[in-house]
């Protein structure tokens, strides 16, 4: 879907958040391998990310096209900065009530408020489009991100073992948690 919004972060800067375009589709794969490069807790390995351009640009498509998903980018003087989803789980009679939210920005832009602001965002959009609750699922480690969850009135509601295999044959466990829109 197509959104566009400005916000102002905790250092008094302004924030555009608007649906990715065809455009962003290079920054996005930037994105997508180096967010996975600075956190361990994102779904996957950057050697793994091969989707190529065209790829990238059918994916924005869709999205844009969808009437009940947004890929929600923030931008700071024009720059890339950071990404917020908003993605259905079915479209059943008994799954259309259920949305996931993924999350991540670039590593230098963490701890401005940017996240909140995105996350806000977002669950508003998800209750204004009738969904009846968000899900996700974070590291049971990722202490930051669970804190801002749970700030925006996220629940843990569960443990799923073992939900990550790292390289090197350890895993992590993470939490599912529910907000009710
Ligand atoms: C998780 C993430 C999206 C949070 O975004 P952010 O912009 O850094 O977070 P914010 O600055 O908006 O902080 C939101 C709240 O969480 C709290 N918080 C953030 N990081 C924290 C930390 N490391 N420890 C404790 N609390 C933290 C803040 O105190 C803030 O609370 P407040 O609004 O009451 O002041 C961001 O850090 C990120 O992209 N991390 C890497 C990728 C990732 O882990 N994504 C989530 C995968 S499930």
């Amino acid at each position: 879907m197509v959104f566009n919004t400005k916000v102002t972060d905790k250092t008094g800067k302004e924030i555009e958040l608007r649906n990715a375009e065809l455009k962003d589709a290079e920054a996005l794969l930037n994105y997508l391998k180096v967010t996975n490069t600075e956190s361990k807790y994102l779904i996957c390995e950057p050697d793994e990310i091969t989707m190529t351009l065209d790829d990238e640009k059918a994916f924005i498509t869709r999205k844009t096209e969808s009437e009940n998903e947004l890929l929600l980018l923030a931008f700071e003087d024009g720059k890339h900065i950071g990404n917020c989803s908003l993605m259905s789980v079915g479209t059943s009679t008994r799954y259309k009530h259920r949305c996931t939210i993924a999350i991540a920005l670039y590593k230098a832009y963490c701890g401005r408020g940017i996240g909140r602001l995105m996350l806000e965002t977002v669950l508003s959009e998800a209750k204004k489009l009738g969904y009846g609750q968000a899900e996700l699922e974070v590291v049971t480690e990722n202490l930051g991100a669970i804190a801002l969850y749970e700030a925006v009135g996220f629940v843990k509601c569960g443990v799923l073992p073992n939900s990550m295999k790292y390289r090197d044959g350890t895993t992590v466990d993470s939490y599912w948690m529910v907000k009710i829109l």
